[in-house]
């Protein structure tokens, strides 16, 4: 990681959480000329979060400090990226002169990395709305959304901060309302095989795909019509085993990273219910009535990892967390004192 620490925390430094994401549904509609695919996917931010800071610094150019998840040199790290791409922009929109002086990022890692949670479109987001707010610059929604996408497919969806409806290859993304609370939980389990977001892309565009042809549209148009008509979590619930399977790149994730089918299977067994797969993989997921639940479900898999009903692909064991889907804070006060979005 290059640099240190920003200076100790003072009025100057911006700090922003950055939620992960799961796909509680994910289409693939079609393949654009550009070889990005169109989806058609309702997506909800987690509480569980990494946290990114920023400061104006003296030094000569923008640094990174990384703590928790190793996730790679801090050259190509998203949050680097989008303070560029916050420069450009503020640039573009109130002229060359404009001072935006360097600044010392640090980034507290715990969302697991290419792991289908965004976690770093996440920091990327916030690294982007950190920036222009450390330098006290504002630029438009236009050009804020365009930097987003430039970022990557999935940084525009954190801008809206809360659930939606995400089309074209990310960046269509429309507000839905959340669930109305309690905010259900959600059991994460995560395999320590990375799983390229393109290799899986290209799996699928190669034609690996789900047998019935259509149904994940159908299920996720269905979850954004039901939500759009006010949805309760307990509805949401009961909907979690069709939720399990409409994800149309399941099987790409199985052909990239083959151990993947027998990882589900024993997550199926041993917590007897559908299992869900967030994004293009690896992250497992399982929907609970509550943070309780989960995190039995969390030491059951932990159990059954260790004596072997469990087997998952990847070096070292799989990192579990149980967690809370973050709800609008308009759908009950409940929601904002349980799991409302923080950022
Ligand atoms: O935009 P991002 O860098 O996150 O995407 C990584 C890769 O995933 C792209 O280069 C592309 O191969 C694939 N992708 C896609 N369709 C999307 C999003 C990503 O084909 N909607």
């Amino acid at each position: 990681m290059t640099g240190g620490p920003p200076r100790p925390t003072d009025m100057s430094t911006v700090v922003r959480l950055a939620p992960a994401k799961l796909n509680l549904t994910l289409a693939v509609t079609g393949r654009r000329a550009d070889g990005y695919h169109e989806l058609h996917s309702v997506m909800v931010p987690l509480a569980l979060a990494d946290a990114v800071s920023v400061a104006p610094t003296i030094g000569p150019s923008d640094t990174l400090h990384v703590d928790g998840t190793d996730c790679g040199p801090a050259e190509s790290n998203l949050v680097l990226r989008a303070v560029g791409e916050a420069r450009e922009v503020a640039r573009r929109e109130l002229g060359p002169t404009i001072p935006l002086p360097p600044l010392a990022c640090r980034l507290e890692k715990r969302i697991p990395v290419a792991a289908g949670l965004a976690g770093g479109s996440s920091d990327g987001a916030a690294a982007l709305d950190a920036a222009l707010e450390a330098w006290g610059v504002d630029v438009s929604p236009e050009g804020r959304h365009a930097a987003a996408t430039r970022i990557g497919s999935d940084v525009a969806f954190f801008l809206a901060a809360g659930w939606a409806l995400v089309e074209g290859r990310g960046e269509r993304v429309v507000r839905i309302p959340s669930v109305r609370p309690p905010a259900p939980a959600v059991l994460l389990v995560t395999p320590m095989t990375p799983v390229p977001t393109p290799e899986v892309f290209a799996a699928y565009a190669d034609g690996v795909r789900p047998l019935s042809r259509g149904s994940g549209l159908l299920a996720s148009r269905h979850l954004a019509d039901e939500l759009r008509a006010g949805m309760t979590a307990r509805a949401l619930l009961m909907r979690a085993g069709l939720l399990a399977h409409a994800n149309d790149l399941m099987p790409a994730a199985q052909h990239v990273v083959p151990g993947l089918v027998a990882f589900r299977r024993g997550l199926i067994r041993v917590l007897g219910t559908a299992v869900g797969q967030s994004g293009s993989g690896p992250t497992a997921w399982v929907l609970y009535p509550s943070l309780d639940e989960a995190e039995a479900a969390a030491d059951a898999v932990r159990d059954a990892l260790a004596d072997g009903r469990v087997v998952a692909p990847g070096q070292g064991s799989p990192v579990v967390h149980a967690t809370r889907l973050l709800l609008d804070p308009s759908a009950g006060s409940a929601g904002t004192a349980e799991g409302g979005f923080t950022r």
